[in-house]
């Protein structure tokens, strides 16, 4: 199994590239399969979680070509399974995204249910509830969800709370229904746009995306197209904490500040200097960072997937900060292995109050998911002597390259096998996902 070990304390400095963002691409791959025409998606990162994807849609009969450079074309010309079984979508949560499109083209989908996650319940009822209001006859055994219509049907779906997910599943579904669909309380986030611009190239009617209320006009039939996927946010905000955190003056570019605005605020609160360009950034260190508040929203709030690196900041930022975790139950599995390294930090319930300023010191630990694991890597880069994380397929599954791209800027950081030695720089590995 492969780990990564970091010497901190080195300032980063130079150019880093962001890549397409793992949270669009995954629906975006997911709406070739509401058409027999060829989709071709551009800037799609490599990561494990697509890979992943593209098994679960070849498994429905799609063609799925990976080609070099982020370009995945998807042809779906005839659908010869409904089903998404336990053992892919057990590893991705994601997977629940065929659910919409299969009902909304081939009349019949049977998706295992994603089980227990690692950061929280994270029930499906509300995708379920959205399609059932469509006229799909659901039905849960065994595992599984089967949901059946002959054709979907517009309908009034209001969110109780706000799904990004459950939003890209009733929007791919209601692109195919008879009639129109308004989605209430719908996510805001940039990929739900991102998603809506790849709908309507493809001929869907589709009003509203990035605000609570989206309309949808369905149409008998989908085509093509072609598309470039947006820069991952989440990416771009781990790579400011970076820096932040080693210290430094980087350069970021292919990203999209629109997109991080909240982000962005905040982190200017702690004293970063961020100078935005149209799709790049000037990122500076501080000489010491400052502790302030934050609170997870859904966008355009504070974004839950940087919660875990803001709480790498806020461990070296003078004076004492909270922060309220409200969108998963149990998202703060990173705070152990913070401890471990120094960092003084109390939960209580959904709050995390971190005292600032301690020195954190390299240590082994375990990467328990995906932000946990990049919030170690900031740790990492800020402590004294050498950290080995553990567990990084959990970083494989959204980051692309991200240690070669840390060294890029001056980290000191190398991926290595079990025994200590260096591994090979081949990201793509054969561990388990889940
Ligand atoms: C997406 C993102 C994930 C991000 C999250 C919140 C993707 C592939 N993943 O996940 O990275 O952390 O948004 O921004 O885009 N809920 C229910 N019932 C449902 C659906 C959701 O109770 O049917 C709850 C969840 O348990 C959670 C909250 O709603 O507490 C938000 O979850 P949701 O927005 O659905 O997250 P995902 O779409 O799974």
């Amino acid at each position: 199994m492969e780990r990564i070990r970091i010497v901190g304390g080195r300032p980063l400095e130079g150019t880093v590239r962001i890549s397409g963002a793992k949270n669009a691409s995954l629906p975006d791959v997911c709406a070739a399969l509401l058409t027999d025409g060829q989709v071709v998606l551009h800037n799609v990162p490599e990561v494990r979680d697509i890979r992943t994807m593209g098994r679960v849609l070849a498994d429905l009969g799609a063609a799925v070509d990976f080609r070099v450079g982020g370009t995945v074309a998807i042809q779906a010309g005839r659908i010869t399974s409904v089903e998404a079984t336990y053992d892919l979508v057990k590893t991705m949560r994601a997977s629940v995204l065929v659910l919409g499109p299969l009902v909304a083209r081939a009349g019949r989908a049977r998706v295992s249910l994603p089980g227990g996650c690692a950061i929280g319940a994270r029930p499906i009822d509300l995708h379920l509830r959205a399609l059932e209001k469509m006229g799909a006859k659901i039905h849960v055994e065994s595992g599984y969800v089967e949901a059946r219509a002959e054709r979907l049907r517009g309908a009034e779906v209001a969110f109780d709370m706000v799904t990004v997910t459950g939003t890209e599943n009733v929007m791919m579904a209601a692109s195919l229904a008879e009639g129109e669909t308004v989605i209430r309380k719908a996510a805001q986030e940039p990929e739900i746009e991102d998603l809506a611009a790849l709908l309507v190239a493809m001929g869907a009617k589709i009003e509203g995306a990035g605000s609570p209320t989206i309309r949808i006009r369905g149409v008998e039939k989908l085509g093509g197209a072609e598309h470039t996927v947006i820069p991952d946010r989440i990416e771009t905000g781990t790579f400011i904490g970076a820096c932040a955190v080693a210290g430094g003056d980087i350069e970021v570019r292919n990203c999209q500040p629109a997109h991080l605005r909240p982000v962005i605020e905040k982190l200017r609160e702690t004293g970063i200097r961020i100078e935005e360009g149209p799709n790049n950034m000037r990122v500076r260190a501080p000489r010491t960072l400052r502790a302030s508040d934050v609170t997870t929203e859904p966008h355009p709030g504070f974004p839950t997937d940087m919660q875990a690196q803001y709480m790498a900041l806020m461990t070296q930022a003078a004076g004492t900060s909270t922060i309220t975790e409200t969108i998963f139950e149990n998202r703060y599995m990173h705070v152990g292995e913070l401890q471990r390294m120094g960092a003084n930090i109390r939960v209580d319930g959904r709050k995390a109050v971190v005292t600032g300023h301690t020195p954190l010191s390299g240590a082994q630990v375990m990467a328990t998911d995906l932000r946990a694991s990049a919030c170690l890597l900031l740790a990492a880069l800020a402590a004294r002597g050498e950290t080995i994380v553990d567990r990084i397929y959990h970083l494989d599954r959204g980051y692309y390259r991200i240690d070669e791209k840390l060294r890029g800027i001056g980290a000191d950081i190398e991926r290595v096998g079990q025994g200590g030695r260096r591994a090979t720089d081949a990201v793509v590995s054969a561990e388990p996902t889940a």
